[in-house]
């Protein structure tokens, strides 16, 4: 049988996120801070490390990857690198998720290398409020972007929305109502205190999945499904359409439980869990045996024992994670 991954909770990690920039062309009030400083080009991976990375996971039997940034779809060489990642055997999916504002041009060559899922972030349907929530972003790219995907043919197009109370939840039926007439999926998110944000109470905005819930089915009934894209969301149909809708509720409903997951840093940080810092430096390792598979697929398996159980997030405390959102993607 194949090698496989298991941390010492007898979690089996099949699931590799990448991060391939922290730089983001959004400053996004719950991911950024207004003056974020971003890493210096010699300290972030190359596509080609991040190549040989991602190949040593799936020889382990990583047989998902999801790249994210920052907005991956801002990096240089990015579709070379979906060419590259989507012709590792052994990987059943290879997916993104982003910000939208340059996917109405990557759309057609990201389908074409293999991708048929995508996440999109999404938060207002509003121009003037989308720009307050990502301080500097463009609605109607995101939009054009998003009818992009559909026109190229991915099979599941996903909307991200993060809920924040007094800035967009009263806007939860028109996005599920948006996803519905596109026969889309929504997942909606709680926001999760990464990085100090001084202009942006965290305690005061949050808005649990649960109250999501309830806003949703005064319209429409949720049914329940045991449905799973092997990511954090618990799923329902919305009525008998083929629209899911997806809660990830890191503070109301944990999920550390069944965690299949590890992260990829930009700059080559092996991150074990979203909320610790655990983590195992794989760029020193690349660097340090250049073209040496043996060393990196080593690190790799050693780094499983160091896998925390879980996340412990609370809002009333300043957030005990430094790290922006942005440098992991989520
Ligand atoms: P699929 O299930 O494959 O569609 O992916 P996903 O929903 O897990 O991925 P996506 O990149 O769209 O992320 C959506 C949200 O889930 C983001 O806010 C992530 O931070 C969050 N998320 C994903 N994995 C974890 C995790 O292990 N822990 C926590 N706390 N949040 C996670
Ligand atoms: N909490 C929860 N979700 C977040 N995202 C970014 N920052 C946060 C946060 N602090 C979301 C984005 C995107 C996904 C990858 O993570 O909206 O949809
Ligand atoms: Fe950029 Fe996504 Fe962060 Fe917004 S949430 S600033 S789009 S990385």
């Amino acid at each position: 049988p194949p090698p496989a991954l298991v941390d010492r909770f007898g979690r089996r990690v099949n699931y590799l996120r990448i991060s391939i920039t922290d730089r983001c062309d959004f400053r996004c009030v719950y991911c950024m801070s207004e003056d974020m400083q971003f890493l210096p080009r010699n300290q972030v991976l190359t596509l080609e490390e991040i190549q040989q990375i991602a190949q040593a996971f799936v020889a382990l039997g990583v047989d998902k990857i999801r790249i994210t940034g920052g907005e991956p779809l801002i990096r240089r060489g990015v579709t070379g690198l979906f060419r590259g990642l989507g012709s590792l055997p052994g990987l059943e999916e290879l997916t993104l998720t982003t910000n939208g504002s340059q996917l109405a041009r990557h759309a057609p060559a990201l389908r074409a290398a293999g991708v048929r899922r995508i996440n999109i972030s999404l938060d207002s349907l509003r121009p003037e409020r989308f720009r307050r929530i990502t301080r500097v972003g463009d609605l109607q790219r995101v939009l054009d972007g998003i009818e992009a995907a559909r026109e190229a043919g991915m099979e599941r197009v996903k909307i991200n929305s993060v809920i924040l109370k007094g800035r967009n939840e009263d806007e939860i039926i028109d996005l599920v109502d948006f996803c519905r007439d596109r026969g889309m999926d929504i997942s909606f998110i709680e926001e999760m205190p990464l990085g100090v944000n001084p202009d942006h109470d965290r305690a005061e905005v949050f808005y649990s999945s649960d109250r999501v819930r309830s806003d949703i089915e005064a319209h429409y009934p949720l049914i329940p499904t045991t449905e799973s894209t092997g990511g954090p969301s618990r799923y329902f149909r919305l009525g008998d359409g083929p629209t899911r809708v997806g809660f990830i509720s890191p503070h109301s409903h944990n999920f550390c439980g069944d965690c299949n997951r590890v992260r990829l840093t930009a700059e080559g940080r092996l991150l074990l869990c979203l909320g610790q810092e655990h983590s195992v430096d794989l760029r020193r390792v690349v660097r340090e045996h250049p073209g040496d598979s043996r060393a990196l697929t080593q690190a790799i398996i050693d780094a499983m024992q160091i896998k925390p159980q879980g996340h412990a997030f609370d809002l009333s405390v300043k957030p005990v994670i430094l790290r922006h959102m942005s440098v992991t993607g989520g």
